[in-house]
């Protein structure tokens, strides 16, 4: 089957202050999906490398190796009516949907302009439009037109920035921890809602959460991600039934404890004159060893293969035969 979406190798590297210190925020990363409606969810712990792994993917940053492939195509490698093309394809949503509009102005303002911009469009075919994109998220044009964003409540500005979203017509929608700021009893509705918009109008969502059981209720595809790497993937019932990874298993257990004896041990088979950071920067093991209850000595001091367990792709030493 034909590919939506392909990360090969991809690398980004941030540089800090006067000596240079670099990390890499997104880490050797490879992850294909078809081009059939799905659910993927990006999962892990704060400053896991999840946004960072967005906005690749969005094209705003460039990574420094690797590439990544949209319906075949190099992203960063993009004419620039390819350019419009992609961005119409492609569209985001994001964690404050408060955020993402100018009080000071009309919220139909943003979904004209959106609109006016999808070609062959007459102004008065535009409101009829718009409208029945907003009764796809719950909402109508009458409810929308006049108001300011502070006037909605935060449920129904996520919905506008969805609607938003839907106008240009998109093939993938990368929505980025877009029901944090929400009450828990309306995140479900929310993820219903992209739920339905993938099997009616057969768009694929990258679903970026910290939160595992709307993970586990909506998507079809999982990565557990863990400062750059995507520790493990696969189909999300059994990565999150019968995780391999120890970070996944502590994932879905509690927040992981650092254990500091594990940690000074893998700190002292590193250089001695580098920072901490450096330290876990030049460290040829597993970033997880230090935390992980299973590390092995070997797990210190390689990086641990890729291996496949059926569908299921684990970066761990422990299943190495
Ligand atoms: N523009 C930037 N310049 C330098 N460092 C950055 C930049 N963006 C992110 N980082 C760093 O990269 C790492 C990954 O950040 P990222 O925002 O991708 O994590 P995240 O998984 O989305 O976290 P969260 O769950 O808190 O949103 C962090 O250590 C962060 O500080
Ligand atoms: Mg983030």
């Amino acid at each position: 089957m034909a590919m939506l979406l392909e990360l090969k190798n991809v690398t980004k590297i941030f540089r800090y202050g006067f000596f240079g210190f670099s990390f890499k925020a997104v880490d050797n990363i490879n992850i294909s999906l078809e081009d059939k409606p799905f659910i993927f969810t990006l999962a892990g712990e704060s400053g896991s490398g999840k946004t960072t792994l967005a906005r690749i993917i969005l094209g705003v940053h460039r990574p420094e190796y690797g590439s990544v492939l949209y319906k075949g195509k190099d992203i960063f490698k993009l004419s620039s009516s390819e350019m419009k093309w992609f961005k119409k394809e492609v569209q985001a949503v994001f964690q404050d949907p408060y955020a993402a509009f100018n009080p000071l102005r009309k919220v139909y303002g943003y979904l004209y302009d959106t609109a006016k911009n999808v070609a062959g469009l007459s102004r008065d075919e535009i409101d009829g439009y718009i409208d029945e994109v907003l009764r796809r998220v719950g909402l109508n044009l009458e409810k929308v037109v006049g108001k300011y964003p502070h006037e909605f409540s935060g449920g129904e500005l996520q919905r506008v920035s969805i609607a938003r979203a839907l106008i240009t017509k998109p093939r993938l929608i990368i929505a980025d921890e877009p029901v944090s700021m929400l009450d828990a009893s309306l995140r479900i509705n929310i993820v219903n809602l992209f739920k339905e918009l993938k099997d009616d109008l057969k768009i694929s969502f990258i679903y970026i959460t910290h939160d595992l059981s709307t993970a586990y209720y909506i998507s079809d595809w999982i990565a557990i991600m863990y400062r750059g790497w995507v520790v493990e993937q696969g189909p999300v019932e059994k990565v999150l039934s019968e995780p391999l990874h120890p970070y996944t298993q502590t994932l879905l257990l509690s927040v992981p404890i650092p254990d500091i004896r594990l940690r000074n041990k893998w700190l002292s088979a590193i250089k001695l004159s580098a920072t901490i950071e450096e330290k876990e920067f030049i460290a040829k093991g597993c970033k997880y060893a230090g935390r992980c209850p299973h590390a092995k000595d070997i797990c210190f001091k390689s990086e641990p293969p890729t291996i496949a367990i059926g569908d299921v792709i684990v970066k761990c030493w422990l299943y190495q035969k």
